[in-house]
Formats: C-alpha cells, sequence, structure tokens
C-alpha cells in the first residue's frame, strides 16, 4: 500500500518542473497542468490502498476514462428514476465531485420508473467495480439539464422546438433521452478492450459492456414499440428521431456509421436484409467501436475532443480526457 519514498520525492521533482513551465507558458494549459498536477500522486499503477493489483497505466486510463460516462449514466438514471442522484445513493462515490446540473424527477409510467431504478442502482455498482480496480476521480460536473437535451434533440432535429424537448416531461421523452446515453459508453467500451493489456482489465470491461449493451437493448426495446408514435407536438415519430439523434452522433463522432436508428435502409439491417433495426450493428452484426476521442467529441456535443461543453461543461476527467486538451 502507498507509493515507495523515491517514488514520492521523483513526483515532488517533477511536479516542481512542471509548475515553473507552466508559470512560464501562461494560459489554459499552464491552467491544466496546475490541476493535473494539483492531485496527489497518480498511483493508479499500484490500485486503490490495500487492493493487490498491477495494472499497467495504459490499463489504468482505458478503465478511468468510462468513468465519466458511468458517472453522467448514473446522475441522469437516478435523479429521473428517484429525484435525487449519487450524492444522496453513496457521497462517497462522487470523491467530493460538485453536483450536476439540472437534474429532476421525470414524469414516468411505473414500469419505465421501475426500469430506470434498476438501471440507476446498476451504475452505482458500475462505479464501485471500477474503482475497486482503479483509482479513479472525482465526479466530473455534469450538465443533465432539460436545456441540455433538448439542446441536442433540437440540433439532432436541426430545428428549433416549441416547446422545447424535456427529457422529465414523460416517459417516451425520458427514453429518447436514455438512447441517447448508455450507446455511447457501449461503443466505447468495444473500441477500449482490443487496446487492454491484462486480462483483469479485460474481465471488468466486458462485465461493464455486457451489461451496458443490456441497457441499450431495452431502451431500443421500448422506443422500438413505440416507434410510430409521435413525440410531443413536434410532429416526428420516435423512430425518425432516434435515426436524427444516430445521425448527428456520427457527424460529430467524425468516423463514419457507427451509429443507428431503429428503422433503417434495408442495406444497414442484419444481414443487409431487415428495415427493423431494435439492435445497431455493423454489415456482421457486431457492435460499433469508439475512441475515447470520438466519444469526447459526442458527449462535448462539439465534434472535437480538445473544446468541451455539452454534458461535461469543464470537460472530462482523467489523462485520456486531458491528454486532448492542446
Ligand atoms: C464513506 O466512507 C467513510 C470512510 O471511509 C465510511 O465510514 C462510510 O461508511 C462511507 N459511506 C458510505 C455510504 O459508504
Ligand atoms: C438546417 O436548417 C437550416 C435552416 O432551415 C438550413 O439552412 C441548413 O441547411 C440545415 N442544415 C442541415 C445540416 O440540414
Amino acid at each position: 500500500m502507498g507509493v515507495p519514498a523515491s517514488a514520492n520525492s521523483g513526483v515532488v521533482v517533477v511536479a516542481a518542473l512542471v509548475a515553473v513551465v507552466a508559470s512560464l507558458c501562461g494560459g489554459a494549459r499552464a491552467q491544466d497542468m496546475d490541476k493535473e498536477w494539483a492531485r496527489p500522486p497518480y498511483r493508479g499503477y499500484f490500485g486503490p490502498p490495500g487492493s493487490m493489483s498491477m495494472l499497467p497505466q495504459s490499463d489504468v486510463d482505458l478503465l478511468e476514462f468510462p468513468l465519466n460516462l458511468e458517472y453522467l449514466e448514473t446522475e441522469f438514471f437516478c435523479w429521473s428514476a428517484l429525484g435525487y442522484g449519487l450524492d444522496a445513493i453513496d457521497a462517497n462515490l462522487t470523491g467530493g465531485g460538485p453536483p450536476s446540473i439540472g437534474g429532476q424527477s421525470a414524469s414516468l409510467t411505473p414500469f419505465v420508473r421501475d426500469i430506470a431504478t434498476q438501471f440507476c442502482y446498476q451504475e452505482v455498482g458500475h462505479l464501485r467495480a471500477i474503482k475497486q480496480t482503479v483509482r479513479g476521480f472525482p465526479r466530473p460536473l455534469l450538465d443533465i439539464s432539460a436545456a441540455n437535451f433538448g439542446k441536442i434533440v433540437e440540433q439532432s432535429l436541426n430545428a428549433t422546438l416549441d416547446p422545447p424537448f424535456n427529457p422529465y416531461e414523460n416517459s417516451v421523452n425520458f427514453l429518447i433521452a436514455s438512447y441517447i446515453i448508455p450507446y455511447v459508453g457501449l461503443t466505447g467500451y468495444v473500441g477500449a478492450n482490443p487496446k487492454l493489456l491484462t486480462p483483469q482489465a479485460r474481465k471488468l470491461l466486458a462485465g461493464l459492456l455486457g451489461v451496458e449493451s443490456a441497457q441499450d437493448a431495452v431502451i431500443r426495446t421500448l422506443l422500438y414499440e413505440r416507434g410510430m408514435s409521435r413525440v410531443a407536438s413536434y410532429g416526428v415519430g420516435v423512430a425518425e428521431l432516434t435515426s436524427q439523434i444516430s445521425e448527428l452522433r456520427n457527424t460529430l463522432g467524425r468516423r463514419g456509421v457507427k451509429d443507428e436508428g431503429l428503422v433503417v435502409e434495408t442495406a444497414l439491417g442484419a444481414e443487409g436484409m431487415t428495415m427493423g433495426n431494435v439492435i445497431a450493428g455493423d454489415h456482421l452484426s457486431l457492435a460499433y467501436d469508439r475512441t475515447p476521442e470520438e466519444i469526447l467529441g459526442i458527449v462535448y456535443g462539439t465534434g472535437n475532443p480538445s473544446q468541451h461543453g455539452g454534458f461535461f461543461p469543464q470537460g472530462a476527467d482523467g489523462r485520456i480526457a486531458w491528454s486532448f486538451i492542446a
């Protein structure tokens, strides 16, 4: 447990050097470096105190990155289902991060609230699982406000909606907002898998991926059943809106088609045989993969991993996310 004294003093020397360089450079970069080095010595390699894990730094980074998305999912599902977030469930898991912006209880049918509650606690479990393996970081500032979801839907439809889209208003709106979230995490896990070096990290990732994709499938199935219903008074059907949201994500991810709505051209369906597309997959019906860079572009809503915004008004946390800050 703990870092050897020699390693500690090494960190101090480097930190001092970086502080000097940072003060010379000035500007945003210096602040980012301050942010990085203001933290206690990085102990990811050694796992949390008392644990026996010895993961290479690259595995630690790849397992810490999805904490950003797991925090987001936790906050959105818990607030929607229960009317409170992680602070009220297990404040320790927040690591002291700031409260989320704009969470509220959603107006849901008992059936959808039941499912949302299960998703909420599943996400809490995911946070625990990751933090039992790597040190992680505090919950970043998250914007789960109706206004932020509304902006994404308006961006997807390239239209101004009146009244604005509100994910907390009813079950269909909540499911559409949910369509926006676990799928992105899922593609990230598929992308991270081949880069992991240790069986311990791959085992955790497979466990997370399995449940994230199951959540996505449940959300998509519930939406598929409502595919032809209209969303509010917007004159757009549920299936059509999912296609537009997927299209937006493809644009923001900047790497072609990795996202598909609930109804597609037959060419994009399973074996090129179906228009129904309850589960998204490539031409072999394998899950699409995304890199952290693509994911940050999407969750920031900017298409650019170095320009934060959207769900992460102050950016995502962890070494991978910081590495894109120029
Ligand atoms: C939070 O951590 C403290 C100290 O480790 C512990 O005593 C407390 O039980 C924890 N709270 C929860 C809700 O797990
Ligand atoms: C969005 O709508 C505006 C105004 O109606 C139009 O000029 C623009 O081409 C549209 N953009 C896309 C990507 O469809």
